[in-house]
């Protein structure tokens, strides 16, 4: 057996009560999802800010009655720090999702990114380490290595970020890293690339460009690239996602560490333009307009490829889906949930 199916089998046996901030949204419900599968007791929260609270209602409905049973739920915001002390009692492990994403709202608003991202994670990183959680894991990102040019991205080196989210993801692992050196309480960073899968938002100004295609071929709407369609990404199933919160919430390490979350794989615009098109045929939805090319967004870097063998030397992280095998496992998801 992997590593992961034996963690898997070793938490059914031994259930743990787990913290997951950003509940609602998309990766922190799918966390909720797996966990409570593995009859683990969950405490969430979450303000609601960007996730829904359909995202919880499928999750209950997914795993059913007694499952549902051990999740409680505090509707909140971790910007107010009494509030995470809540949070954090009698629990574990902490898995932090809750942020603000994207590039553009930070470029429109930084001050509010920066004090949900900051000051909200500084919140939830003291009531941790005050409350003696075993272990502390965060939504990293890989905005994090910004203009450093280099291909694929390997950890320890970052250039200067590109947008004010970016800036907030750093300070997070600027903070991590302090509080091992300072306080001895470690956290682990995942800098997660573009993430997708099931209970993405399609909508909203911000929306992630794999939901937000998805949603627009399904409506018969035009699909706008930005740039010239060759800019590229490491997309990265949710389960994939999963897979290293759990492992590294779990394995032991000497220090405060952060790790790349992703495939290693290399997808430009225009591929998965006509992967979206192709898997969205195979559910009996067809597309037939061209993109639609518009101007480069600021703020966005041009090529991001990850190397993910730290997380797999250190953690026993073993991607088991790529692109193409994530988009076919979305795509019935969107044709059945968006209108
Ligand atoms: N999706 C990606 O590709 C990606 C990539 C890199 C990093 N991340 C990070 O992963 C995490 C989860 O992202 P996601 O894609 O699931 O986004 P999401 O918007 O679906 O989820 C974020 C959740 O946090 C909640 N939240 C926001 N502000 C809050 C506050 N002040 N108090 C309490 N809850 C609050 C939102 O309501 C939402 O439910 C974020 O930290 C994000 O920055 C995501």
């Amino acid at each position: 057996m992997d590593k992961f199916s034996l963690l898997l089998a070793d938490l059914k046996a031994n259930p743990q009560t787990w913290l997951v901030t950003g509940v609602a949204g998309f990766i922190g419900s799918n966390l909720l999802e797996a966990l409570l599968k593995a009859n683990q007791k969950v405490v969430g929260l979450d303000n609601f800010a960007t996730g829904h609270q359909r995202n919880l209602d499928e999750v209950q409905e997914v795993v059913g009655p007694s499952r549902w049973q051990n999740f409680r739920f505090i509707q909140g915001d971790i910007r107010d720090k009494s509030l995470c002390e809540e949070a954090v009692k009698g629990v574990d492990r902490v898995l932090h999702q809750a942020a603000l994403g994207s590039v553009p709202r930070s470029l429109n608003d930084p001050i509010t990114s920066n004090e949900v991202n900051i000051s909200g994670f500084l919140n939830m990183l003291v009531a941790a380490k005050d409350a003696g959680v075993k272990a502390f894991v965060y939504a990293a990102s890989s905005s994090t290595y910004g203009d450093h040019p280099a291909l694929p991205k390997v950890e320890e080196n970052i250039g200067k970020p590109l947008s004010p989210y970016a800036v907030t993801k750093y300070v997070n692992e600027l903070y991590a890293d302090v509080f091992d050196r300072a306080y001895g309480f470690k956290a682990v960073g995942l800098r997660y690339f573009n993430v997708f899968g099931r209970r993405q938002d399609p909508d909203g100004a911000y929306a992630a460009v794999i939901p937000k295609w998805t949603a627009a071929m399904k409506r018969g709407e035009e699909v706008f690239v930005n740039g010239d369609g060759e800019t590229s990404r490491d997309f990265c199933y949710i389960d994939n996602v999963i897979q290293a919160n759990l492992l590294a919430a779990t394995t032991a390490l000497d220090k405060n560490e952060v790790f790349n979350v992703a495939v290693g794989d290399r997808t430009t615009l225009n591929q998965l333009f006509q992967a979206i098109k192709e898997a969205l045929q195979e559910q009996g939805v067809g597309y037939s307009k061209k993109p639609v090319y518009r101007d480069f967004r600021a703020g966005d870097v041009r090529h991001s490829q990850a190397d993910v063998s730290k997380a797999e030397t250190l953690l026993g992280y073993a991607p088991q889906y790529r692109i193409f095998d994530g988009i076919s496992l979305t795509m019935p998801w969107y044709v059945a949930n968006v209108g």
